[in-house]
This record gives structure tokens, C-alpha cells and sequence, in this order.
């Protein structure tokens, strides 16, 4: 395969997420948010695992910014835990919370590399869920807005790249449809809701962000699929066009043209009428922002499902399932970002995460050999480049994750990292692919 290379400036960087590596829990003055409870739940999280301990980074953060100096970066996503900061979600400020995020985003100043923050990766105080059901109440949008206020009178003179939401779409349709995710509600009108006040949080944190006058750019992160129907039979292009829709039009349309897609109201007709909708509020969810962040993982084959009278569509099942059940697809990242760009926005866009779970471990000459990892790295990041030479404005990317970590709903069973991370002692080890990353970031590219 042929050598390429990055723009210059090109920002390489690895991403994480507050509840899935801090841990410390119950240290100074965090509260509890809605993944808490979730992951205490009985049941909702294989093998019962939580993220109480997680990765320990809340302790061990200065070995862990090393790691990224090991890794070349120039930059690092990670995220601001909201029950940190704002225990019970509105009101009294944690300044102990709003610390330890100032000597993080100093550490990485300081190791040259650019903070990118997301201000919700899914850890809604637990008291917002308590008080009036969390992501259902429209409040919540407006105490989001009053956290990102908090956070970036702190932060806002050093963090380089503010990110309102991570991946809306899980919020809403894990967490509220199909209760793989905290809160654990299975309602589809809750759910469509929840995805309206989260977009209105997006929206009135970035007014907060502006009103801040934060230095740095401000996005939102969505994951977007790449949806192709099984065959050209006209049910099955109509269901990838519903996929499409539930999957990333709800999202896109919304935030790049001030609307829901047309098909919306038809698609959810007898689930709910949108009455939730207030004057303004679309204006506000699509207020200009500096860039767009998006997650890929998924490309799927559709087709129509006569039975589910709802939906109508169904994904078949990919040939070649990873360890999470979906294939291996660069070629869909390059067709999400080209759409993007063409039908949606000339903004700058970044991978904000693109990864693989693999059985990983340590060999008897403690080396991890996840040559896999290095290959869909790889092969993303070709997809990336052939994206960037099709004319899309591409800036970043950013491989999900730094380390192994609490991966939600399947727990410590799933690694996703760079390092490995062995839970029994914290100690973290590089995988054949930190190598590999390492040396893309020291040529801004691939030989
Ligand atoms: C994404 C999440 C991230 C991580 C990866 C594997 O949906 O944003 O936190 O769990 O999946």
C-alpha cells in the first residue's frame, strides 16, 4: 500500500470519556449521576462491573498524560464529568470538581497538547433524573447550559476544542428506547423527547459557550452510520431511507437546516406529535458552530421487515461480526464524511472516534499483539485520507480509546484501547497499536 500524509496541522489525538476511566466516585464532592445507579442495577451490566474504580485515572492522571506524549498527540478528547462539577445537577458549584479539570487541562498545556472537552458524555446527575425524569424535562436543556457556563469560566481561556454532547443518538435511543443504557427507560415517545432537549441543550451550550467567550472552536459530536439497502428492491431502498432517518437525519437535519426531516412526523406518526417542539427552539439547535465532531463505527446492510409495522426496517446480520457484532467497514467512514460535506455543512470535521473491541492480552513476554486494531486503524485512517483528497474539510482524528476502560453496558469484557489496562494492579501497557499510532503521529501519516 502507498504512503500518505496528513495536512499539516492535521490534529491527531485519543479519546476517552469521565466515567468510563476516573472512578472515584465519591471523591471530593462528586455526586452521583444516572450511569451510578445504572451500573448498581442488577442485571444491566455484564458481570455486574461498574465504573467505581474504572481505570483510576482520577488518581493517576499524570502517568496517564504521559502515555500521550508516548503516543505523539497533539491533542486529547476527553470529557467533563457534569455530577463533578454541579453535584446535583443545578445549583452549588463543586470548585474541588472544577480542580482537578484545571490541573488536567494544565497538564496537557503543558505537555503541548490541545484539550478537546466534551461537556456531556453521558453522566447526568442522577438528582436531574430524580426531579422530573432527566433528559424527558425540558429543564435539563437549561441546566446544561448553566454547567457549560461554569466549566468554561474555568476552563475556557485553555481548552482548544469545546464539544457540547457525545453522541446524542445513544442518550436518546440506548438510554431511552432500547434501555441497553442508563436511565434504562424502553419508551420510544420518551425517547424521540429526550433527543429534542438534548439537541436544545446542544444548542443553548453553545450560547453559554459564546455568552463565556470561551478562545476555543465549539462543536457537537454525533456517531453516524452509513446505511445501504440489501438489494434494489424499492422496500428495501425505503428502509434504508427509514434507517437513515432514525439514525442520522434526526440529528443532521435538526442541527445543519433548522428542521426535522419531512419524514419525521410520518415515521413517528402515532408515537408522538413533536408537541414538545417550542417556537425557537430549532433556531437555537442550529446555531452556527466552529466544527463538527463525528463517531463512526457502524455501516449497515438494510432491508425491509415486513413485520415490524413500526419501523419497517431490520439490519442483516454483517457476514463478518466483530466482537461487538458489527463488521469491519472503512469505506463507510469515507461515505459518511463525503455526505457530510456535501449535503450538510463545509464546517471542518473530525473523527472524533473510530475503534475496535478485540480479545486482547498479554503474552508471556507481556506483549499485546493486536495486529487487528493496527489494521482497522489502518484502514480508517486510509478511508480518512481518501475523504480529505475528495475535498472534505477533514482536521482530525482521533482513535476510541487512550486505554481499556468501563465500556458501558459490557463492562471491563470489552477493550477498546491503546494501552491495556490490567484492572487488578492499573498498570497500563502499550499494545502492538500505540506502537503503530505512534509512529502515524511522529510522520503525520501512514508508510
Ligand atoms: C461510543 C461511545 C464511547 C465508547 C465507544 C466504544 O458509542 O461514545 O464512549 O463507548 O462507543
Amino acid at each position: 500500500m502507498s504512503a500518505i500524509r496528513f495536512p499539516e496541522g492535521f490534529l491527531w489525538g485519543a479519546a476517552t470519556a469521565a466515567y468510563q476511566i476516573e472512578g472515584a466516585v465519591d471523591e471530593d464532592g462528586r455526586g452521583p449521576s444516572i450511569w451510578d445507579t445504572f451500573s448498581h442495577t442488577p442485571g444491566a451490566v455484564l458481570r455486574g462491573d461498574t465504573g467505581d474504580i474504572a481505570c483510576d485515572h482520577y488518581h493517576r492522571w499524570e502517568q496517564d498524560l504521559d502515555l500521550l506524549v508516548d503516543l505523539g498527540v497533539n491533542s486529547y478528547r476527553l470529557s467533563v464529568a457534569w455530577p463533578r462539577v454541579v453535584p446535583t445537577g443545578s445549583g452549588a458549584v463543586n470548585e474541588k470538581g472544577l480542580d482537578f479539570y484545571d490541573r488536567l487541562v494544565d497538564g496537557l498545556v503543558e505537555r503541548g497538547i490541545a484539550p478537546m472537552v466534551t461537556l456531556y458524555h453521558w453522566d447526568l446527575p442522577q438528582a436531574l433524573q430524580d426531579a422530573g425524569g432527566g433528559w424527558a424535562n425540558r429543564d435539563t436543556a437549561a441546566h446544561f447550559a448553566d454547567y457549560a457556563s461554569v466549566v468554561a469560566g474555568r476552563l475556557g481561556d485553555r481548552v482548544s476544542h469545546w464539544l457540547t454532547l457525545n453522541e446524542p443518538y445513544c442518550s436518546a435511543f440506548v438510554g431511552h428506547l432500547e434501555g441497553r443504557h442508563a436511565p434504562g427507560v424502553r419508551d420510544e415517545a420518551t425517547a424521540v423527547t429526550v433527543l429534542h432537549h438534548l439537541l436544545l441543550a446542544h444548542g443553548l451550550g453553545v450560547q453559554a459557550l459564546r455568552g463565556s467567550g470561551v478562545a476555543g472552536q465549539v462543536g457537537i459530536t454525533c456517531n453516524l452510520t452509513s446505511p445501504h439497502p440489501a438489494s434494489e428492491r424499492a422496500e428495501d431502498v425505503a428502509a434504508a431511507r427509514r434507517l437513515d432517518l432514525y439514525e442520522n437525519r434526526m440529528f443532521l437535519d435538526p442541527l445543519f437546516r433548522g428542521a426535522y426531516p419531512d419524514d419525521a412526523r410520518d415515521y413517528y406518526d402515532g408515537i408522538t406529535d413533536f408537541s414538545f417542539v417550542r417556537e425557537g427552539d430549532l433556531e437555537t439547535i442550529a446555531a452556527p458552530i466552529d466544527y463538527f465532531g463525528i463517531n463512526y463505527y457502524e455501516r449497515h446492510l438494510v432491508e425491509a421487515d415486513p413485520a415490524d409495522a413500526v419501523r419497517g426496517w431490520r439490519r442483516v446480520p454483517d457476514p463478518h461480526p466483530t466482537t461487538v457484532g458489527i463488521g469491519v467497514h472503512p469505506e463507510g467512514l469515507r461515505e459518511i464524511l463525503e455526505r457530510v460535506a456535501r449535503d450538510y455543512t463545509s464546517l471542518p470535521l473530525i473523527v472524533t472516534e473510530t475503534g475496535i473491541s478485540l480479545h486482547d492480552y498479554v503474552d508471556p513476554a507481556g506483549e499485546i499483539h493486536d495486529a487487528e486494531r493496527t489494521a482497522f486503524y489502518d484502514g480508517h485512517m486510509r478511508a480518512a485520507h481518501e475523504a480529505i483528497e475528495n475535498g472534505v474539510d477533514l482536521v482530525g482524528f482521533f482513535p476510541w480509546s487512550l486505554m481499556d476502560n468501563f465500556e458501558w453496558a459490557w463492562g471491563y469484557a470489552y477493550r477498546f484501547g491503546m494501552y491495556y489496562v490490567d484492572y487488578r494492579t492499573q498498570e497500563r501497557i502499550p499494545k502492538d497499536s500505540a506502537r503503530w499510532f505512534a509512529e502515524v503521529t511522529r510522520r503525520n501519516g501512514i508508510d
